[in-house]
């Protein structure tokens, strides 16, 4: 028998339908509430409901669980590549070697951005942040495949628009460092791999080859695949509330790219490594820093730390964690910074605040360690997270698509005035 909820409301009894999912989560369906009742839900921040049933990824912050189409994270991060994950979640299923040697083609066949698009560059100011430009440069995309803007339920256009969105963004995101350090480009040279192809774009020179070491590969290879997907997010959410309005798809990930940015989402990998670097310079007095974040009058957070669904750990923080140690340990580079952060992550944990309020560190906590010791400046990585997180947003797009989801418009409760009269502006 299905499970209900009942809901008593002046009165009167009514009967809500239950629906639960795969992994035995339980959601009142509350979607003819208003109907019934004259009703609406308040959920400020949306913590306690759910937007959408959703089959790409599964999400368990109470035990530290995290799967891809069902798939442990762990053992993706082990086993896969990010190209593989990446067709995982935007098409359901790991590839077969010849469906990957294919997606993986069709990709490097649009490394290339127009050469028009290289106009953007020079207007951009010299201290840009990568983000800004990312955004506008994946936005502006649309307007050089304007076909794009009317082909959302069409299967082969949707996917010609995932295959770019896929190639170029790397291509657009070392290109902005380039600009950044007032470098000349680096074209895509295709016979490299995704990650390596990104590598070149990034740090080759026409003065000097560019070296590609198979350990900054791999680090790179696992943290794409930790931020490929985190199921409803506020980045994600933004996704398929854009394209809920029909917006075409590289109009809708440029949207997500920009709500990542803050710092309380993927901006927060930067914030990281800026506020250790401003401890490691205060004196690293550890025990200060952790005060400061307890105090409710001081501004002051533990960036890195805190999530709105992790209650136990993060579990891609455990991963990076560990990855972090070897990383640095393969290239020889010994960086007091990793110390700071594991003196302050102890600290922290043993602190009744953060056991409380269930604190942890999250999977920006250390990732910007391992950004650095490969050599990619802290402006960039947030843009590092948005490569990863970009087949995750391509599959929350597809399936708010399949599913005819309706626009998105939430409700609310007006608190201002009631009505008044307009006086004119002489007799106020
Ligand atoms: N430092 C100090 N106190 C904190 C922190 C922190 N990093 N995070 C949460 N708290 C406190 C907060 O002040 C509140 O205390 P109280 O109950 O006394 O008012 C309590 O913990 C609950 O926090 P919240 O802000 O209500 O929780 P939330 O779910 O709205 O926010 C969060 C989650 C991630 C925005 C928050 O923990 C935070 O600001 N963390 C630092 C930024 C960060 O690392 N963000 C990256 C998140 S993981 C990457 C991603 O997927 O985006």
């Amino acid at each position: 028998m299905s499970k209900t909820a009942q809901l008593i409301l002046d009165g009167k009894t009514y009967e809500l339908p239950v629906t639960i999912g795969t992994e035995d989560e339980h959601a009142i369906d509350i979607r003819n509430l208003r109907d019934l009742t004259g009703h609406i839900t308040l959920d400020v921040g949306y913590k306690n409901t759910g937007a959408t049933t959703s089959a790409i990824t599964f999400l368990d912050g109470e035990t530290g669980i995290l799967r891809y189409r069902g798939y442990p994270i762990e053992q993706l991060a082990e086993k896969s590549s990010f190209l593989e994950v990446a067709h995982l979640l935007i098409y359901g299923e790991l590839p077969t070697k010849a469906t990957l040697d294919d997606f993986s083609s069709k990709i490097t066949r649009h490394t290339l951005i127009h050469e028009d698009m290289k106009q953007f560059y020079m207007a951009f100011p010299r201290k840009a942040h990568p983000m800004g430009i990312m955004a506008a440069m994946i936005s502006s995309l649309s307007t050089f495949y304007p076909e794009s803007l009317e082909t959302n339920r069409d299967p082969e256009a949707v996917n010609l628009t995932i295959y770019r969105l896929m190639a170029k963004i790397s291509t657009i995101a070392a290109w902005s460092y380039k600009k950044s350090v007032g470098h000349p480009i680096v074209y895509p040279l295709n016979k490299l791999n995704y990650v390596e192809n990104f590598l070149n774009m990034m740090f080759a020179m026409p003065t000097e080859e560019y070296k590609i070491d198979p350990v900054v590969v791999q680090a790179l290879e696992t943290l794409l695949i930790l931020h490929a997907d985190h199921e409803q997010n506020c980045s994600a959410s933004t996704v398929r509330m854009v394209g809920s309005s029909q917006a075409n798809l590289f109009s809708s990930i440029a949207a997500g790219v920009i709500a990542l940015w803050g710092p309380l989402h993927g901006g927060a990998n930067q914030e990281v490594i800026e506020m250790l670097e401003m401890i490691q310079k205060d004196g690293g007095n550890i025990q200060k820093w952790v005060d400061k974040a307890k105090d409710k009058n001081d501004p002051f957070r533990l960036m890195g730390f805190g999530h709105r669904v992790y209650k136990n750990f993060d579990p891609r923080a455990r991963i990076i964690k560990k990855a972090c140690d070897d990383v640095l340990l393969k290239l020889g580079v010994n960086d007091e910074i990793l110390d700071l952060a594991k003196a302050l992550e102890e600290v922290a944990l043993k602190d009744e605040y953060f056991i409380e309020r269930k604190l942890y560190p999250n999977v920006d906590f250390y990732s910007g360690i391992i950004y650095k010791a490969i050599g990619i400046p802290k402006e960039m990585f947030t843009v590092m997270f948005a490569i990863g997180r970009l087949p995750g947003w391509i599959a929350q797009w597809k399936e708010m698509i399949a599913n005819k989801e309706p626009i998105g418009r939430p409700r609310q409760i007006y608190t201002g005035p009631g009505e008044r009269n307009y006086s004119n502006i002489a007799n106020r």
